[in-house]
């Protein structure tokens, strides 16, 4: 079982930032990527359809052996989460929110935490919920759904990006904000954009890192990080290959990576 690869997924390659960072904390563990890239934006979706294409991921991921799955999207992990945790008693399931949620109960106190991330993230209420069923802090958030698509694209360090992320946070729901949370596991590819815009007034969370840290520390609890040192192949798969796909995953991933496609509709 340890030694059994530990699923990824995301609607497209933003998870593959999750999955950076989990590969260099857990350099001896194998993964598995998939990224719904045929489906993706998850944020423009009904809860339903979410539900169904992460159901059909994990069943995939339970195909490979999975001994742990993360969902690395916070879209699916605001809707699907908690039926997908139900429906898979057999499977250590990990969602992107909890993690942020457990750090926020053990650091932060009466402040003022704005959220963005995509409409169907915002329209959960998911971090509004949790946030205020364990703290005082007052939580405000903000669909920014332009966000994660002109990432995809490229569009990051740039004239178009800055322009677009300013928009967003000179919005009056984020006026005050002592902490914000990025919550699109697209988003560490403009974090530095967005700690220039606040220029140290707010403290942006290191979604990722927080992320990483409690699952692997989930994992060593449970007994489930594998003992054997030796190197191996990761596998990365999408459900639509594109040429532009495979340029930026190696952006978000940091090397370069081999994309295969495979189609879970057919
Ligand atoms: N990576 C997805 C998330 O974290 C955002 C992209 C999408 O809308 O599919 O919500």
């Amino acid at each position: 079982m340890k030694s059994n690869p530990i699923g990824i997924f995301d609607s497209g390659i933003g998870g593959l930032t999750i999955a950076h960072n989990i590969k260099k904390r857990l350099p001896y563990e194998k993964i598995i990527y998939f990224g719904d890239t045929k489906h993706l934006p998850y944020g423009e979706k009904s809860n339903e359809a979410i539900k169904q294409f992460s159901e059909k991921i994990i069943a995939f991921l339970k195909t490979k052996k999975c001994k742990a799955i993360i969902i690395a999207c916070n879209s699916a992990s605001s809707v699907a989460f908690n039926e997908l945790e139900k429906k898979n008693k057999k499977v250590m399931i990990f969602n992107v929110v909890d993690p942020i949620i457990n750090y926020i109960k053990n650091n932060i106190k009466n402040c003022k935490i704005g959220v963005i991330g995509t409409k169907a993230t915002v329209r959960s209420k998911i971090y509004k919920k949790k946030i205020t069923r364990i703290s005082n802090n007052n939580v405000s958030s903000l669909a920014t759904p332009l966000l994660a698509p002109m990432i995809e694209e490229g569009y990051f360090n740039e004239a178009i990006s800055n322009t677009v992320i300013n928009n967003y946070l000179s919005n009056a729901k984020l006026k005050n904000i002592t902490h914000l949370i990025l919550a699109c596991t697209h988003y560490p590819l403009i974090q530095q954009e967005i700690n220039n815009y606040y220029n140290g007034c707010v403290s942006v969370f290191e979604s990722s890192k927080i992320i990483t840290d409690y699952i692997t520390n989930k994992l060593k609890e449970n007994d489930l990080l594998n003992n054997n040192k030796r190197t191996i192949k990761d596998s990365f798969y999408v459900s639509n290959f594109t040429k532009s796909f495979e340029k930026s995953a190696k952006l978000f991933f940091k090397e370069k990576i081999q994309l295969k496609e495979i189609d879970l509709d057919t």
